[in-house]
Order: C-alpha cells, then structure tokens, then sequence
C-alpha cells in the first residue's frame, strides 16, 4: 500500500496498517483504485456473500430514517474560503481527554466478523495503526478476549445491557480485565428493529440460510477460505459465557430474548456503578434525553439513530446534531455518527456541534473489501478528504471548525 500512494500517506497509518492479515503488504493492485468509500462499498459487495453485505447495507423497515441519514448530511453546504494560509494543517484531536489522529472512531458493528474472518481483529489494528480508537460491540464474532489478545493498545467495547444482568455484569467484568478504555451503553436497541432484507435472507431467529444464500456463499471462495482459516463464526462475547447454550442457533435464541424493553435510566445509573472508567451513551437522538444523559456521569453521548436501522421514520442524526449539542455540548462531549461517508462528512458533524464521529458502514465496506488493508484504507480515505476540506474552507486545525465553516 505504500507503493501505491508514494509521498501522500499520513505518517499515522503507515506500516502495520497496510500490512493484510497474513502480515504482508496487500498487492498494490488490491486497493490502489480505492478512491472513495463507494469504491470500497462496491468491492464489498463482491467479495462478501449476499447476505452478510445485504445486513451491513440495510435500515429497518422502509428505510427513510436511513436514507434521511445521508440526505440530510449532503444537504449541509461547506462555505468555499481563499487567500487563506493553510499549509499547516492538522487533523489530530483529543476524544475523552486522549489524543486521536482523527476525529473519528471506528462504531461497534453486530456480527462484523462475518464481513471478513476475524474481521474485528483486523479492523482494531488498522484503527490503532492509524491513531484512532476502535469500538468492539457485544454482538461480535471476536471476542474482547480475542481482539485483547491480537491487538497492542486498549480499545473501547460496546455494552448491550441484556435481560440477564448477571450477564451484562461479566461483560463489564470483562471489558475491565481486557483494559477497554471506555464502555460504550447502547440505548436504542430496547426492541430490535426489523429489517426485510435479513428476514428475507434467513438471518433470523433462528437463523436459516436459504440454499440461494448457500450457493452465493460458494461463489465467494475468498470469504470462505478466511472464514475457515478465521476459525471465528460464532457469537464470540456470548458463546461459552451461557450455561447450556451451544451452537449458533441456541446462542441467537437466546440472545433475541435478550434485548430488554425494561432498560430505563436506572439501568445507566447501576452501569455507571460497576464500570470504573469512561462511559459513553449511544444511541440519543432527542434533547430531552441529551440532558438526561448529562445527570448520569456519562463522559460522552453519541447522537445516533443507529445508522437508520431502529426507529424508521425517526429524524436523521444530522437534523438533531445542532440542537442536541447546543442543549449540552457545554456539559458533556458530544459525538455523532450517521451517514458518514466522506471526509465532508466529518467537518459537517464538528461544523454542527459534534467534537468527534463515529463511522460504521464506511469500515465494514473497507474490511469487505480488503480485510485490514481495506479498514485502513477506509481511514486514510476520510483523513485525506478532511484534510483536503480543511484547506478549502480555509481552516488548519480541528478546533478551528465551527459553524463559520458553512453556509448559514
Ligand atoms: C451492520 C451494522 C451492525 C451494527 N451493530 C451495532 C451493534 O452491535 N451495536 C451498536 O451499538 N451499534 C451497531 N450498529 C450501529 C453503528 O454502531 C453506528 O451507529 C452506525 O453504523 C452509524 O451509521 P453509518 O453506518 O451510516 O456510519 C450497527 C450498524 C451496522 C451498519
């Protein structure tokens, strides 16, 4: 990868993270035509059976909350700025008191390890490689343990506060031994939000791959072979920490009645008790809960609407981004994520408000395509475009970026 773009890499993301899981350097011809996310996105769409692709790609329902997500974003306009000295720029920040290359982290994603095999590894090392914190969720393949394992510095984990509190507790426990460096309590996942694709494609409960979905699996040799050489397909945080639950299909029984509608602010105060580091609450889109969040020694919040796949025909994160930040920005840090595709993207968010992003899909193309070479590509992408951006709105520095940078 450093062939492939000599002179244009950030000192951040050189090394480790253009090395493929197998510790080489990618063919150059791999990713050199990587230009966007798209690309990546198209890519993945290849390599990555139908059905996994299918369940990265969706929202729930219809999908207008989803689409709104990217709309809306494209609709904030930049404001063009010349004759202004920009060339020294620089694209680090501090989220939750530490210093990141970017300002962006990499989002908890569900079963992302069935986008590559060991996906979540590979996706924590290009994160760390490039100076940037990576979030593994409860849902995933690899365990904290795994990635803990394979990876050199702490990274964030991902909490779903299941029915068994015994259970959500050893997550902490957990999460604490592997020196994660913040918790991560997703609150808009009471219910799960349904989505047509995943129905369609047997990624139920349980789950029952259809024969079409079986063949499109053996087109995908690739994604088979690292699959099988990953030796990771099961729910990773789950599997081996429930008496009496074996197997893919008990395991996902068991977590879809996992998901609690009981999950009220209580819950936040008894996670605040027994975590001892940063917590972060994800999943706020409205004002009132932005304040609430703010009373619960919570360090962060992320707005989201969990990328459009829970509340369809709720605002899209962007909208509510403004009036979240301006109601608590003062009091508590806030992050966002929805949509992000671009480094644009990005300097919308901070235009708007948020001190930090999350991405989501824009990584899980990268690690379709590519593995950790496609993560980090993803990354170096959206670093580029920030840092190009940055120079034409005429700013240098990420603290630099309020709304003067758009168009009122
Ligand atoms: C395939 C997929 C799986 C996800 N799984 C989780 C999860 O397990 N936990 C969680 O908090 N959020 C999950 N999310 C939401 C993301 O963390 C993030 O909020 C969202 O992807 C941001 O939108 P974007 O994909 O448009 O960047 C998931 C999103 C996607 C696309």
């Amino acid at each position: 990868m450093n062939e492939m773009i000599p002179g244009q890499l950030d000192p951040h993301i050189q090394g480790s993270a253009f090395r493929n899981e197998a510790g080489e350097s990618p063919k150059p011809s791999t990713m050199k035509n990587m230009t966007c996310i798209e690309d990546l996105r198209r890519v993945a769409r290849r390599k990555v059976p139908r059905a996994f692709f299918g369940y990265a790609e969706a929202g729930s329902y219809s999908g207008e909350t989803l689409r709104a997500n990217r709309a809306d974003l494209e609709r904030v306009k930049l404001r063009q700025r010349v004759l202004v000295d920009v060339s020294a720029r620089n694209t680090s920040t501090m989220i939750l008191g530490e210093s990141s290359a970017l300002p962006i982290a990499l989002a908890p994603i569900g079963i992302g390890g069935l986008q590559r095999g060991n996906g979540e590894i590979l996706a924590c090392r290009a994160a760390h490689a490039a100076g940037i914190p990576y979030t593994l969720g409860t849902m995933a393949i690899c365990s904290i343990e795994d990635v803990a394992a394979a990876v050199e510095k702490p990274f964030w984990f991902q909490l779903y506060v299941m029915r068994d509190r015994g259970f959500a507790r050893s997550l902490v426990e957990r999460a604490a031994a592997a020196k994660c460096s913040a918790l991560v309590l997703t609150v808009d996942l009471q219910v799960l939000g349904q989505r047509h694709a995943d129905i369609k494609n047997g990624l139920s409960v349980p789950p029952s791959l259809k024969i079409k979905n079986l063949i499109n699996m053996a087109t995908k040799p690739g994604w088979v072979c690292r699959m099988l050489a990953g030796k990771r397909w099961t729910f990773g945080n789950v599997a081996g920490h429930v008496t009496g639950k074996e197997g893919v299909k008990a395991l996902s029984e068991w977590i879809a009645h996992q998901f609690d509608p009981t999950l009220n602010w209580k819950d936040v105060e008894w996670i605040r008790s027994i975590w001892p580091g940063k917590l972060i609450i994800k999943g706020i889109l409205d004002v009132e809960d932005a304040k609430l969040a703010t009373k619960t020694g919570a360090a962060a919040i992320v707005v989201s609407n969990h990328g459009g796949r829970q509340l369809d025909g709720a605002m899209s994160s962007v909208s509510m981004l403004p009036r979240i930040a301006e109601a608590v920005g003062s009091e508590i840090e806030v992050m966002f994520d929805g949509g992000i595709r671009s480094g644009q993207d990005v300097m919308r968010a901070l235009a708007l408000g948020a001190r930090s992003c999350l991405i989501g899909r824009a990584y899980i193309y990268g690690l379709g395509a590519g593995g950790q070479a496609g993560v980090a590509t993803a990354i170096e992408i959206i670093r580029k475009e920030l840092d190009i951006t940055m120079a034409l709105t005429g700013v240098r520095s990420i603290n630099e970026i309020d709304r003067s940078v758009l168009i009122s």
